[in-house]
């Protein structure tokens, strides 16, 4: 596994699990040295015990010295990053190209090259160019990857489906066996030709991500024609054409995935003279919903921000990781700040770097010294945690307000408690 990421590192963990002999590699020496302590360096539930456990057993080794990964494998998996290129849409692939690279560099005998980075579609063709010249030795596979972190190990162990995209036939027999564990499972083993399995990889992640904008969009409406979202959500999440997962109103979509694969499929499609209105109409409406949701703070308190207390819950993109790629927060809470306002956060993965240069921004280590005193609670993150949080007993202002960005907790009983409630898209909820 090249890239020992929430990708490289999660996968190769289980791929080892499942029998193989699995190399990490990672040139972030401070990744790898920690590993080799026996301790994650990103937030995934159950990851260090599995870690631990094939590490152990001498299934999983973790290094930085590339050339021996790459002699010592058969198969090599690339799971790099593919940000989007600063101010643009485009991908930029030169972690994917700078692995390429090396590959060929160091590789002597034949070897199995698998994308699992997202990329776009026809990456695979301009990697076998750059294999040309030792064309026989190599063949190139998309094998796109479809865990969510949080739940990371379980998707990867319990797969809805595996796409295997090659041009060569033989390869699905190699990759077939590879995952039987997953398939006798219940996985379902598709294969495609290569490009198509690098667009459904971005197909789907804008499917996602345009069903979440839609079900935002429409929780604009219900806020104003007085109808709760959830009911929105779950009569129309009952038809099983539709479907229930990613109908929830919340802040805009984020991570490290959606905003960059949504702008990467555009782009890849502009290559092709293909335009992508449903999309990028997606983008713009997800990227307007911050603005919206600080309009809504800003009136919440009285459109004034100065020397206000903030409290902020979660701040990662999602619960049960500690990615902070794309979070609302990075918007919200330097805008908050930069306005005058205090703000505290406290988040179960820990203080973030992304804040400490912020005048005026506090990292608090448990939920009552984060909330106590603030003119205002801001939910950011549904981390199970915050489902049971007694206010009334932490937070000594005697007007409470509270705005609950995933709709974790209950407007009736938020109202016997006398506290000032505000939610999305459910009546009265502004
Ligand atoms: N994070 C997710 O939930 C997720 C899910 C599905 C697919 N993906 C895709 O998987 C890919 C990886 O994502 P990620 O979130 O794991 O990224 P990440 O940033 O967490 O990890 C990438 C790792 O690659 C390492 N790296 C970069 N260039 C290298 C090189 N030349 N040699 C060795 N190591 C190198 C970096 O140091 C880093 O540790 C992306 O294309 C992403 O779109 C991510």
């Amino acid at each position: 596994m090249i890239g020992t990421g929430y990708v490289g590192l999660v996968s190769g963990t289980c791929f080892a699990d499942i029998g193989n002999q699995v190399i990490c590699v990672d040139k972030d020496t401070n990744k790898i040295n920690k590993l080799n302590l026996g301790k994650s360096p990103i937030y995934e539930p159950g990851l260090n015990e599995l870690i631990k456990k094939n590490y152990q057993a001498k299934r999983l080794i973790f290094t930085t010295d590339i050339e021996k990964a790459i002699n010592q494998s058969d198969i090599i998996f690339i799971c790099v990053g593919t940000p989007s290129k600063k101010g643009s849409l485009k991908v930029d692939l030169s972690y994917v190209m700078s692995c390429v690279r090396e590959i060929l560099r160091f590789t002597k005998k034949k070897k199995i090259i698998i994308t699992k980075s997202t990329v776009p579609v026809g990456t695979g063709d301009i990697i076998e160019s750059i294999l040309k010249k030792r064309k026989k030795l190599f063949s190139v596979i998309s094998n796109p990857e479809f865990l969510r972190e949080g739940e990371a190990i379980r998707d990867f162990k319990f797969p809805d489906r595996i796409v295997i995209g090659s041009n060569d036939k033989k390869i699905f027999t190699i990759m077939k066996n590879l995952y039987l564990p997953l398939i006798n499972k219940g996985a379902k083993f598709l294969v495609t030709s290569r490009r198509g399995a690098e667009l459904i990889k971005y197909a789907s992640n804008a499917f996602l991500a345009t069903k979440i904008t839609f079900i935002n969009e429409l929780a604009n409406l219900c806020e104003k024609a007085g109808v709760n979202i959830e009911d929105i959500s779950l009569g129309m999440g009952s038809d099983s054409r539709i479907g229930s997962r990613f109908l929830r109103a919340g802040p805009p979509y984020g991570g490290s995935c959606f905003p960059k694969d949504t702008k990467g499929l555009i782009s890849a499609a502009e290559k092709y003279k293909i335009k992508l209105p449903v999309v990028k109409t997606v983008i713009k409406s997800n990227q307007n919903r911050i603005h919206l949701l600080i309009k809504r703070i800003n009136k919440i308190l009285g459109n004034n921000l100065k020397n206000k207390k903030i409290s902020i819950l979660g701040v990662t993109f999602k619960p049960n990781t500690d990615d902070m790629r794309d979070s609302s927060s990075l918007k919200i809470i330097p805008y908050l700040c930069k306005k005058g306002a205090s703000v505290n956060y406290y988040d179960p993965s820990g203080e973030k770097k992304d804040f400490s240069k912020i005048k005026n921004c506090f990292f608090k280590k448990d939920i009552k010294e984060n909330c106590k005193n603030s003119n205002l609670v801001i939910l950011l993150t549904e981390w199970d945690e915050f489902k049971s949080i007694d206010f009334k007993k932490i937070i000594k202002n005697k007007r409470i307000k509270i705005f609950d960005l995933r709709n974790l907790y209950n407007t009736e009983e938020m109202k016997k408690s006398k506290i000032e409630y505000y939610s999305i898209g459910r009546p009265n909820s502004n």
